[in-house]
Order: C-alpha cells, then sequence, then structure tokens
C-alpha cells in the first residue's frame, strides 16, 4: 500500500492520473498539492473528493514547510511530481513563473523530500519527476528518435526550466541518495485537457466557427500518447523502475500539425452527419450545415523558435518494464473528441480565459 503525495493533480495528465490510481489501487491514499493556476481546476477532482482516500490540498510546491507537513502528516512515500507550469507560448512571453514553479518549486519539493525521508530517518521512498520530451531540443526529418542518452539541447523557456528540473532531481539522486526516477514523454493529449493546447483547442474552435491557428506551415511534428498510456508508464516506473535512471515515454506516433487539424476536422465532420443532436448544440459549427471545418483553418506566424520534430525512441520502458500503449492514436483521438463533445459545460468555464489569452499571447 502506497500514500502518494500527486502534485499538480487538478491539472490535465495529474487529474487523468488521479483516477487511473484510484481506480487500480483502491488501497492506496492520495493528497494532491495543486496552486490551482489557470491550468488547475479543482472541480476536475469532484468525484475524487467522494473518495474517503483522496484528499486535495490547495498550495504551492514553493512553500517548503507546508510540503514537509504533508510528508509528515500524512506519512507519504512516494511522489508524483506533475506540478509545472507547461505551455510553451506563455513561456515565450512570461518565462519568470516556468522559472519559480518548475526550477525553485522543483528543488524546494527535493528539499522537503531530503529532509523528511533522509535526514530525519531513513524511509522507504520515491521521488518519481514528470518531465517533457522537450528537454531534448529538435530533431531534423531523418535524426533518429531521442533515447534517454541524446544530450539536452532544450530549445524554449519551458523546455530548459524542465531540463534544468531535471538536473536537480538527478543530482538529488546522486548526491544525497534519493531514490528518484524521471519519465521524459512525449505529447499527451485526452480528457481534461486545457484548450490552449493544439487538440482541444482545434476541437472548441471547430465546434464555435473560429480560425484554427497553424503556426507556420504546420509540417512541425510531435509524437503523440494518449494520456492514460502515459499514467501506465509511470505506473510502471513506480512499480519496476530503478531509482536513478530515466524512462523515455512515447507512442512512436508521429504527426504532423497540420495532419492532425485536418482528421479532427474530417472525425467531427462525420461525428455531426451521425448525430443530428450535434447541429443543434452547437449550431455556428460549419459541421452543422455540412461544411468542412477545414476551411476554418488559418496559418499564423510561426511561433518564436519552434522545435521542428519531437520523436521518442521508448525501447528502454518496453524492454525493461514492459511498457506497450495501450490505446491507438485512432481510438485515443475518438475517445477525446467524444469527451471534449460531451462535456461542454466544463470546457465553457475556461474558454474566455484561455481563448483571450491565446489572442494576448500571439497578437501580442
Ligand atoms: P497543466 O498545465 O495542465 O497542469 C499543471 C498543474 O500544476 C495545474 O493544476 C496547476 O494548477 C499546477 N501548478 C502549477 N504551478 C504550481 C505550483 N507552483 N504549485 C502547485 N501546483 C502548481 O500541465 P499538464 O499538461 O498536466 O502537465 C503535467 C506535467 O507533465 C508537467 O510537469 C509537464 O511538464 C509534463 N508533461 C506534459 C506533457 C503534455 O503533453 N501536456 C508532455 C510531457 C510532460
Ligand atoms: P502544443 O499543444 O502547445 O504542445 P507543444 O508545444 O508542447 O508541443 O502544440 C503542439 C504543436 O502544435 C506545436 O508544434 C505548436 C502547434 N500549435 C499550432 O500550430 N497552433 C496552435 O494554436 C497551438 C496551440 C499549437
Amino acid at each position: 500500500m502506497k500514500n502518494l503525495l500527486v502534485t499538480g493533480g487538478a491539472g490535465f495528465i495529474g487529474t487523468n492520473f488521479v483516477y487511473y490510481w484510484l481506480d487500480k489501487y483502491p488501497e492506496d491514499h492520495i493528497v494532491v498539492l495543486d496552486a490551482l493556476t489557470y491550468a488547475g481546476n479543482k472541480a476536475n477532482l469532484t468525484e475524487a473528493e467522494k473518495n474517503p482516500k483522496f484528499e486535495f490540498v490547495h498550495g504551492n510546491i514553493l512553500d517548503q514547510s507546508l510540503v514537509e507537513t504533508l510528508l509528515e502528516n500524512h506519512n507519504i512515500d512516494t511522489i508524483v511530481h506533475f506540478a509545472a507550469e507547461s505551455h510553451v507560448d506563455r513561456s515565450i512571453h512570461g518565462p519568470d513563473e516556468f522559472i519559480n514553479t518548475n526550477i525553485v518549486g522543483t528543488h524546494t519539493l527535493l528539499k522537503a523530500a531530503k529532509k523528511i525521508w533522509l535526514d530525519a530517518d531513513n524511509k522507504s521512498h520515491r521521488f518519481h519527476h514528470i518531465s517533457t520530451d522537450e528537454v531534448y531540443g529538435t530533431l531534423g526529418p531523418d535524426d533518429p528518435p531521442f533515447t534517454e542518452l541524446t544530450p539536452y539541447a532544450p530549445n524554449s523557456p519551458y523546455a530548459a526550466s524542465k531540463a534544468s528540473s531535471d538536473h536537480l532531481v538527478r543530482a538529488y539522486h546522486e548526491t544525497y541518495g534519493l531514490n528518484t526516477t524521471i519519465s521524459n514523454c512525449s505529447n499527451n493529449y485526452g480528457p481534461f485537457q486545457f484548450p490552449e493546447k493544439l487538440i482541444p483547442l482545434v476541437i472548441i474552435n471547430v465546434l464555435f466557427n473560429k480560425p484554427l491557428p497553424i503556426y507556420g506551415d504546420g509540417r512541425q511534428i510531435r509524437d503523440w500518447l494518449y494520456v492514460d498510456d502515459h499514467n501506465r508508464g509511470v505506473d510502471l516506473i513506480l512499480e519496476k523502475g530503478i531509482p536513478g535512471q530515466t524512462y523515455n515515454i512515447g507512442g512512436t506516433n508521429e504527426w504532423a500539425n497540420i495532419d492532425i487539424v485536418h482528421l479532427i476536422c474530417d472525425l467531427l465532420l462525420k461525428k455531426f452527419s451521425n448525430d443530428t443532436s450535434l447541429a443543434k448544440q452547437f449550431a455556428n459549427s460549419p459541421a452543422a450545415q455540412a461544411n468542412h471545418p477545414a476551411s476554418l483553418i488559418s496559418h499564423v506566424k510561426d511561433r518564436a523558435g519552434h522545435d521542428r520534430r519531437y520523436a521518442i525512441n521508448a525501447k528502454k520502458i518496453k524492454n525493461n518494464l514492459g511498457f506497450i500503449p495501450e490505446e491507438s492514436f485512432e481510438t485515443g483521438i475518438r475517445k477525446t473528441l467524444t469527451w471534449f463533445l460531451d462535456h461542454q459545460p466544463w470546457w465553457n468555464e475556461l474558454l474566455d480565459v484561455s481563448y483571450k489569452d491565446w489572442i494576448a499571447v500571439n497578437y501580442a
């Protein structure tokens, strides 16, 4: 039985992790620590809060004494650290929060973990740090995918802040013997993703007849993984991963942005033609008049320093820990579309914030 502290558990991947874990390990206790920034949503955890083994704490990972108190009072043996500023565009226009949360915040957690788990008395423990493939930089069209040995070459302030936090986690293992593991995952998609990220943004803009902004030529490539598969990978690392090690997680699923946008448009058009209630619910969507939503595609100025291609070599986690993604892109994207169509109240509330912010960031 484990007692977990999940940081950032009210965000996209953290929320999915909480539901995955409560379902799979009903004996375990989970405490979520989340500062509820624009990306955190306590309502995501409404169902979890009905479970007596779950507790939500509104607080900041920068608050070391709060973290120490939580580690002690809840007898925490496992930290799963998701909390971060996570959006590349925001990091370009305002890097300070990324430095504070992603670097200083991670270091604060490490200090608290060392104090409670190592200095006070030597408790069995694990600190798992959630990171990204963006730390490795960008690939050319024919380059082999990133392995765990690819040198770090982060290009955005977001990627640099995550790279820096990875180095701190590694150092706390090497120097102090903290039992750490790190996972570097590719782009996630699925339920609860904040609608400033490509996939939910495109879905929602199609429904509201808004432009689908494609940065530059749209031929940039990302390696997409359904969020539950990411969390299955984290589960395997917690169960069988070796302290001090790093594991890449990915779906071997490379897509150019423009192709994903066309795919979402095609699938939404089909959904509208199979379900006439959607035309009533989203009357402004071109799909409601059987028009192809791809007409909304609008090429806009490219992102500064935009990485051209990410791709993950996931052989280490596959061969050593038995990781195999359960969702294909076909099944994962269908589930995601259905979830967003069924959860309009969830994203309606966030829409104003995310769309206005998006406009502010991109047309500043
Ligand atoms: P998100 O932006 O949806 O959620 C981040 C959560 O962290 C929010 O709930 C927010 O309130 C919380 N948070 C932010 N600052 C905090 C602070 N100082 N103290 C406490 N809580 C704070 O992010 P996400 O997409 O769920 O990403 C989660 C983690 O996974 C991040 O570390 C990110 O770098 C990593 N990651 C994301 C992806 C992806 O495709 N989304 C891919 C690989 C890795
Ligand atoms: P995003 O979802 O922001 O993830 P990341 O930057 O972490 O990869 O973006 C995914 C890709 O989609 C990235 O190449 C940028 C591109 N993009 C657009 O073309 N238009 C958009 O409006 C957004 C948000 C992203």
